[in-house]
């Protein structure tokens, strides 16, 4: 419509998202945007529809509605062009490459992004070794600016510290080129100061220019960090807004406290 065409290079725009598993509807005309340099939350019971918000988000169930990413209607576009144009999930569970080291998964990430330079590289060899060694002093640098410092790099992933990990699938989604990145649950399971260092990683990639989109249920972790809040219970999107107005709406309050029937 013409009259919305001004919200048109929003970074993410979701209109009327609707998730079925057979008879059950999972998620029920879901609309929010997220914009470059904002972080949106999601939040919700368990089983409320969340990370399948994600999974349609990604083109990878069968859904209803529209998403919108730079304004460009993302319909039919498999999950891993999308992910190439800068489309970005992250899961509950952690997903590295277990047979690479730390390092490797961050250069890995890194020709992902740089895939369109491999037939110059192919036609000069001599290109390709010095590509490789700036591929690794650039990994070798991201992780060092986000926390994963030296001593971590020749590890594998999973005998990394698990906030430590969390941290690291993050920041290979950022290394991969991610302009949205969809993060769910990053906190799950981690405490204390991993959860300062996953705060201070989210209020990083804000300022270096991502559009984020948080699954969590550690609502101190919301609220310090969200620019938006979307509340969504059996499915039904209840709230959305900013985070002190959605917190105080009995709708909100319901869902979280009040489910006495
Ligand atoms: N692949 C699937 N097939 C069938 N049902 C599914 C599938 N994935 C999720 N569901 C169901 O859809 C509903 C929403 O699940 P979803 O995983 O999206 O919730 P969630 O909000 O992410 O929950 P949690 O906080 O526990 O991660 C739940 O009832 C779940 O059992
Ligand atoms: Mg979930």
């Amino acid at each position: 419509m013409r009259s919305d065409a001004q919200q048109r290079d929003v970074a993410l725009r979701i209109e009327g998202l609707t998730v079925r598993y057979g008879s059950l509807t999972a998620l029920d005309d879901v609309s929010w945007t997220v914009d470059d340099g904002e972080i949106v939350g999601v939040i919700g019971p368990n089983g409320a529809g969340k990370s399948s918000s994600f999974a349609a988000i990604s083109n990878s169930v069968p859904h209803e509605g529209d998403c919108y990413l730079y304004g460009t209607s993302t319909a039919g576009m498999p999950t891993q062009a999308l992910a190439r144009k800068g489309l970005r999930r992250t899961f509950q569970q952690n997903s590295f490459f277990g047979e690479l080291t730390v390092l490797e998964n961050a250069m890995a990430a890194f020709q992902v992004q740089g895939s369109t330079r491999l037939l110059p590289s192919i036609v000069t060899p001599w290109r390709e070794a010095k590509t490789r060694a700036e591929t690794r002093r650039v990994a070798a640098a991201l992780l060092r600016d986000f926390g994963v410092g030296p001593r971590y790099h020749e590890l594998f992933p999973d005998d990394l510290p698990y906030g430590l990990q969390r941290v690291l699938s993050i920041v290979l989604a950022y290394g991969a080129g991610a302009k949205v990145l969809l993060i769910d649950e990053p906190a799950a399971g981690v405490g204390g100061d991993d959860m300062r260092n996953l705060a201070d990683l989210l209020g990083e990639l804000r300022s270096r220019g991502l559009a984020i989109v948080l699954i969590e249920h550690h609502m101190d972790l919301v609220m310090e960090i969200v620019d938006r809040l979307v509340v969504i219970d059996r499915g039904q999107q209840i709230a959305y807004g900013l985070p002190a107005d959605v917190q105080r709406q009995p709708a909100v309050l319901e869902a979280y406290l009040g489910r006495t029937a």
